[in-house]
This record gives structure tokens, sequence and C-alpha cells, in this order.
């Protein structure tokens, strides 16, 4: 194998990024080096030269020698070194026509593939395979991402060529100054958001995980709005989005995300980029407090797009306390949708201005899902992509999750990414039920074969159970809104959005 050690490189400083395009350049600071000391040694050289002219008679600083045999060793010294320099410096002529220069940085471009095979073993640790030779700009509690071009990448535009769908290491990446673009290449004009998912942009868990430190970027650049998006999945370009990521990203930029599909570039043509950020570590490196904001644009832009009003005192169709079933259908739903809708029904009477909700995620449109979480201050929802919308409801909303059986061994660490999301964008998770009953896997309760048994599974109910936690909940929100109400400084309520 090869001795490329990714855990070295992640020690490295963390704005630097490998120089490996252009191994000759008159700004490379090698043969500056090089320049350098060639310029030093001639200057000392004469120097000595003059010295032995002016003071022939002086005596030698090499005793043993005779003068004129010193400096007969002195010229042969000096004949080395100058011979030396030279023919190192040769190569680049610096003084020669711009053109000719420009020229050579062109043909010293490198493209890489964008899935770098050699990490495929740990394809999203530290750098990742996707663009394996960049390093990410880091600041503390901010996205990490790339930019060019930019002072890490010395002024170089992204290039990227190659248009597969199947296999991301037959796709390209390069960086070229913007005076020795590559023979051939398109230059695109405006933002590009270049996005690498590691999963899928349908789903809209994965897929808002992708998109979402974009929005953090352009949170903290003057709000500044791309013109196209690059999609890739495992380096393999992807042309849409789903549905409801779409129409999230039209509402928070204002626009619908226009995809770019490279149609009237050749498969070997090179396409760079006025202005590229890329994307590759999710909210990955952002404090708590930043990926809150991040949520709450996307929140306020969702409703201000859905006709949604912003504050809860100004909408006469708001509950006290909304508490919404979001239904499944299918995979993960409730084995008795009538028993569980019954025990909720029944402790939600119990609470003075507490309304019950039924919704199946299957069939609503986006906007009546921003619509419904705005009522909502308990989500009530089994586990799946649709608890994903639980951020378009108020911060400090709650949610109650429920699992099949058998979740709790086999579904991987992947099982808490709605309490991550509860936490990222300022929500309560109030925990979750796995139901002890279900359907028995026919092998052993560790089989990763069992997982599709489990996964489909339907989700029954503890009345005892449901009603107490229904009522542990219902008492908080009860008690928090009291609190609110008594010092007039209401829950979330928002006038306006960032980035207006
Ligand atoms: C340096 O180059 C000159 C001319 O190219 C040659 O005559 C001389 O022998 C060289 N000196 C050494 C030490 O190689
Ligand atoms: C460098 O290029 C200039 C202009 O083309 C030329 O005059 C000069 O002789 C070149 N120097 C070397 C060392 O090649
Ligand atoms: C540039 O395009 C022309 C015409 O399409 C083609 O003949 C030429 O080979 C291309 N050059 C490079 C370096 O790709
Ligand atoms: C929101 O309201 C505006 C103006 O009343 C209307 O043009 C627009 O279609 C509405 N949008 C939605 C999503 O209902
Ligand atoms: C669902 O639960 C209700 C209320 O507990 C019960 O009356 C009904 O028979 C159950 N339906 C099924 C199909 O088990
Ligand atoms: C939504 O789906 C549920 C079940 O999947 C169905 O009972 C309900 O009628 C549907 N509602 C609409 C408006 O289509
Ligand atoms: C239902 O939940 C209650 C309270 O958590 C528990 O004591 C009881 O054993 C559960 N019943 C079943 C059948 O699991
Ligand atoms: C309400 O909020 C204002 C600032 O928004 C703050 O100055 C005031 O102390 C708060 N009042 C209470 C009772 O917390
Ligand atoms: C959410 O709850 C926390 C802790 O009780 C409180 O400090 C914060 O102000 C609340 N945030 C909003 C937006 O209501």
């Amino acid at each position: 194998m090869n001795n490329y050690s990714p855990a070295f490189h992640r020690h490295k400083s963390l704005k630097q990024e490998k120089n490996i395009m252009l191994p000759f350049s008159c700004y490379s600071p090698k043969l500056s080096l090089y320049i350098l000391a060639t310029c030093v040694i001639l200057l000392m050289l004469l120097q000595i030269r003059s010295l032995h002219t002016v003071l022939p008679t002086s005596s030698s600083p090499l005793p043993s020698l005779s003068p004129s045999a010193s400096w007969s060793l002195f010229q042969q010294w000096q004949n080395l070194v100058l011979n030396r320099t030279l023919a190192a410096a040769s190569p680049v002529n610096c003084t020669q026509n711009p053109d000719s220069m420009n020229q050579k940085l062109r043909d010293s471009i490198t493209f890489l593939p964008l899935k770098d095979l050699r990490f495929s073993n740990q394809p999203l640790d530290g750098h990742t395979w996707f663009m394996s030779s960049m390093y990410d700009t880091r600041e503390e509690g901010e996205v990490q991402y790339q930019q060019f071009p930019s002072e890490p990448s010395k002024g170089r535009f992204l290039c990227l060529k190659g248009r597969d769908t199947h296999d991301g290491s037959w796709n390209y990446y390069a960086l070229a100054w913007p005076e020795a673009l590559l023979t051939n290449a398109t230059l695109m004009k405006g933002l590009t958001f270049v996005s690498y998912n590691h999963y899928n942009y349908d789903n809209i868990w994965h897929g808002l995980s992708a998109v979402m430190p974009f929005v953090a970027w352009h949170r903290k650049n003057s709000c500044e709005k791309p013109t196209r998006w690059v999609l890739y999945h495992w380096g393999e370009l992807r042309f849409k989005m789903g549905t409801w990521l779409n129409l999230l990203m039209e509402a928070t930029f204002g626009q619908a995300p226009y995809i770019e599909e490279f149609n009237d570039v050749d498969d070997d043509q090179p396409v760079c980029f006025e202005k590229a950020v890329v994307m590759r570590h999710n909210e990955g490196g952002m404090s708590r407090e930043r990926r809150m904001e991040v949520y709450d644009l996307m929140r306020c832009k969702a409703r201000v797009y859905c006709n949604v009003s912003l504050d809860r005192s100004d909408s006469d169709e708001r509950p006290d306390i909304g508490m919404t079933l979001l239904m499944r259908s299918g995979a993960r739903s409730f084995r008795n949708e009538t028993a569980v809708i019954g025990v909720f029904e029944k402790e939600c009477k119990k609470v003075k201005g507490c309304r019950l909700m039924v919704a199946y995620s299957n069939n609503l449109t986006f906007c009546q899902q921003v619509k419904q979480m705005s009522l909502t201050d308990i989500l009530i929802s089994p586990h799946g992509a649709q608890l994903t919308n639980m951020f378009l409801m108020d911060r400090n909303s709650s949610v109650m999750e429920f699992y099949p059986k058998g979740w709790l061994k086999l579904a991987g660490v992947g099982q808490y990414v709605y309490h991550w999301i509860a936490s990222w964008s300022g929500m309560r998770h109030r925990g979750e039920w796995r139901d002890p009953n279900g359907e028995s896997c026919p092998y052993s309760d560790e089989d990763h074969r069992c997982m599709s048994f489990y996964k489909n599974g339907l989700i029954g109910y503890n009345e005892t159970h449901f009603a107490e936690w229904a009522r542990n909940v219902l008492n908080d929100v009860q008690t928090k809104r009291f609190e609110e109400e008594g010092t007039k400084n209401g829950t979330a309520s928002m006038k306006t959005c960032d980035c207006n």
C-alpha cells in the first residue's frame, strides 16, 4: 500500500493546503530562495575578489598555501558554484515574456480525481476522500469550508472536469491562476456552491445536512446568494435535490436553486469558477449557537415564503399549546393509530388551551408542513425523516420519538440523528419509546440481517406509558408558557429574518 498518512495530515496546520498543482512557478518560494542565494553568492564573490586585488600583499587567509594557489582554488570553487546555481535556475526564466510564462503555468496544472480511493475505508474523516489534497478553512465555532479564489488557494480558481454520474474517480479537480486558465476552459461567473454529500439529496435529513453549511456561509458572508449549485455524491454528479429540500433552499435564498448539469460542456473540457465555495463536512465544527442561528434563518425564511405568520401573537389560528401527531404510513407507522390518537387526545383535553392535530407527512406539501410546524409546540412522531421538520417549530418546542422493536441494538448511531437536530436547532428532545414487542427476527438479535425485519416494523403502544409521558411534557410546556407570559418576554417571537 502507500505510505500516505491521513492522521499526519490532519495534524498539520489548519489553513494550509498542499501545493501540488504547480511544481514550477515564478512565485514558488523554493525558486525565489535559489535566486536570492545566487545573488548573495555572486555579491560575496565580487567582494572577495575586490579584497584580493586591493590587498595583494596582505597575509593570506590560508597560511599553508601561497596566495596564488589559494586564488586558483578559489576560482575553481567559484566556477563550480556559479555553474551549479545557474544550472538550477535556468529551467525557469522569469524575465521571459509573460505569455510563455503563463503557458508554462497552464501546462503544469494537474487534475486529480475528485474521489480519492486511498481513503475509501474512511471517506468522511478529516479531509475526506473528496478533493483529498485540499484543506478546509476552519475558525473556532464556524462552519468548515473552502473558498476559491482565496488566500489559502493563493488566488487560484477551482476548476472541475468530467460529468460522470457513476464513479467519482472519473471526475477531476484542479486549481488554476486566472491569468493562466486552462486551454479551452469555460469560466462560469458568479458564486458557485459545490456540495459533497456522503448520502443523498432526496432524503430530507441527509439533504438538509449537506446544504445547511452553505446557509451558514451565506449568513456569515453578507448574505451572498449562489448563482449555481454543483452537487456531488461520492464525487459523482447529481442533478436534482428532493422537492422538500429544493423548496427550502428556494425559500432561504429567495430563488430556486439552479443545479449545474454542464450541458454545454464536453466531457473532457474543464470548467473554472469565478468564485466557488466547497462544503464536505456538513455542520461539523459549528458551535451550537451558530447552528441555531442557521436553523432560525431557515425557519424564518420558510415561514415568510409560505405566508405563515412569524409571531405567534399575530396568529388567530394558533393554539396556546399545539400538539401534533405526525404520522407515517407503511414502515414505522403505528399499528393501531386510533388507539395512539386516543391516548394523546385524552391527555390534551385535560390541559386548557391544548389542541391535538393529526397530520400525515407523506401527503403534506412543503408549505403545509411549514405551517403545521408553526402551530406545534409538541411534536409526536415515529423515528423517520419526517422528524427533520422539527426545526420549523418555534425554538424550545418539544419532540417525542417512537421506535419499533429492534432498533436499539442494530441501528447504530444513526438512530440518534433526531436528538442531534433537536439540540442543533434549539428544540427539546423529550425522549423516546421503544416498542418491546413486535415481529421476531429468525436470526440472533445481533445479526445484521435482522435490521431489514426491524426497519420496516410497525409500532405498537402502551397506554399507561404514553399517557404519563404526555402529562409530563404537557405540564412542562404549560409551566414554561406561564413563566414567559409572566415576564411578557414571549418565546421565539421574531418580526423579521436575518438576511432580508
Ligand atoms: C563551468 O562552466 C564553464 C563553461 O560552461 C566550464 O568551462 C567550466 O569548466 C565549468 N566549471 C566547472 C567547475 O564545472
Ligand atoms: C531570459 O529571457 C529573456 C527574454 O526572453 C532573454 O533575453 C534572456 O537571454 C533569457 N535568459 C536566460 C538565462 O535564458
Ligand atoms: C481545444 O479545443 C479544440 C477545438 O475544440 C481542440 O482541437 C483542441 O485539441 C483543444 N485543446 C486542448 C488542449 O484540449
Ligand atoms: C403568499 O402570498 C403571496 C401574496 O399574497 C402570494 O402571491 C403567494 O403565492 C403566497 N405563497 C404561498 C406559498 O402561498
Ligand atoms: C385499536 O385500538 C382500539 C382502542 O384501544 C380498539 O378498540 C381496536 O380494536 C384496535 N384495533 C385493532 C385493529 O387492533
Ligand atoms: C393523507 O394520507 C392518509 C393516510 O396515508 C389518508 O388517510 C388521508 O386521507 C390523506 N389526506 C389527504 C388530504 O390526502
Ligand atoms: C407499560 O408502561 C408501564 C409504565 O412505563 C409499565 O409499567 C408497563 O410494564 C408497560 N406495559 C407493557 C405491557 O409493556
Ligand atoms: C425582558 O426582555 C428585556 C430585553 O429584551 C429585558 O431587558 C428584561 O429584563 C426582560 N424581562 C424579564 C422579566 O426577564
Ligand atoms: C429556551 O429555553 C431556554 C432555557 O429555559 C431559555 O434560556 C431561552 O431563552 C429559551 N429560548 C427561547 C427562544 O424561548
